[in-house]
């Protein structure tokens, strides 16, 4: 039996008057590879960005390998962790975003062996021989000691990404992490985290790529104004869609 890494229940998120998040459930088994998909402004962002606790929420509860994230939820009542808490808790998840964010004074090396010395506690030397490895797996052996502004875009964004996986997480999110990359370099990113879900990382990841979607997940989750509209196998989502609305958002999608 797969075991539960992710569990979400009742998830809300208001912004002001502005309700984006209007009860999310999503449960993600170990190994799961899930895309989201859906238009712009449905909440997806905002779904990733609760589940790595940077963004407060009003209500329902996520829980990470059965610890409740960011919040003591005790009947009606929520307390909000200690900083130091959802900080170890934070670490559980890896994210890579649209936007790299390296530090462009320090070399690819020194980008990934940051968290491994000031979260891990690891020494240089450990921490260096971790971060060789995983700028291997992306295919950067020869640009460890590169910075950043030496690098091409997808280049940086693979830094980003064995950054986030050297920490060891028990989950990756990844939020479009390929839509601010020339086209010609979209499928070097795709292709690295193609071999992280061969290797059976739990992933859960916002997408534009549909055909990228179609062909690496396990489930997709459909979303539609700040809830799960439809979800299943892509090959059902994608070819026989339920709902009306993901058959229109499909019509406008790069999937064809
Ligand atoms: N920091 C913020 N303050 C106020 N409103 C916000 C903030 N971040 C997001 N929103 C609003 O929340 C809603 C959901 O945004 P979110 O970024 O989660 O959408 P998304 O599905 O990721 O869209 P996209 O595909 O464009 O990235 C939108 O209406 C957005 O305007
Ligand atoms: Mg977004």
């Amino acid at each position: 039996m797969a075991k539960t890494i992710l569990d979400i229940q009742g998830l809300r998120k208001t912004y002001g008057q502005n309700e984006v998040l209007k009860g999310v459930d999503c449960s993600v088994q170990e190994g799961e590879v899930i895309s989201i998909i859906g238009s712009s402004g449905s909440g997806k962002t905002t779904m990733l960005r609760c589940v790595n606790m940077l963004e407060e929420f009003e209500g329902g509860k996520i829980s990470l390998d059965g610890e409740e994230i960011g919040y003591h939820v005790d009947g009606s009542t929520r307390r909000r962790k200690s900083e130091k808490e959802i900080a170890r808790q934070r670490a559980l998840t890896g994210m890579a975003f649209q936007q790299f964010n390296l530090f462009p004074h320090m070399t690819a090396a020194e980008n990934v062996m940051l968290g491994l010395v000031k979260v891990k506690k690891m020494s240089k030397p450990e921490a260096r021989a971790v971060a060789d490895t995983w700028l291997d797996r992306v295919g950067l052996a020869t640009r460890t000691n590169h910075y950043p502004g030496q690098l091409s875009g997808g280049q940086q964004q693979r830094v980003a990404i064995a950054r986030a996986i050297a920490m060891a997480p028990r989950l990756m999110l990844f939020d479009e992490v390929t839509s601010a990359l020339d086209p010609e370099l979209v499928g070097e990113v795709l292709q690295v985290i193609k071999g992280l879900a061969a290797d059976g990382m739990t992933m859960l990841l916002v997408t534009h790529e549909m055909r990228f979607a179609y062909e690496v997940s396990s489930r997709v989750i459909f979303m539609n104004q700040g809830v799960i509209c439809e979800e299943g196998d892509p090959k059902d989502m994608f070819v026989r869609p339920k709902t009306d609305r993901l058959a229109e958002f499909l019509k406008t999608s790069s999937f064809n």
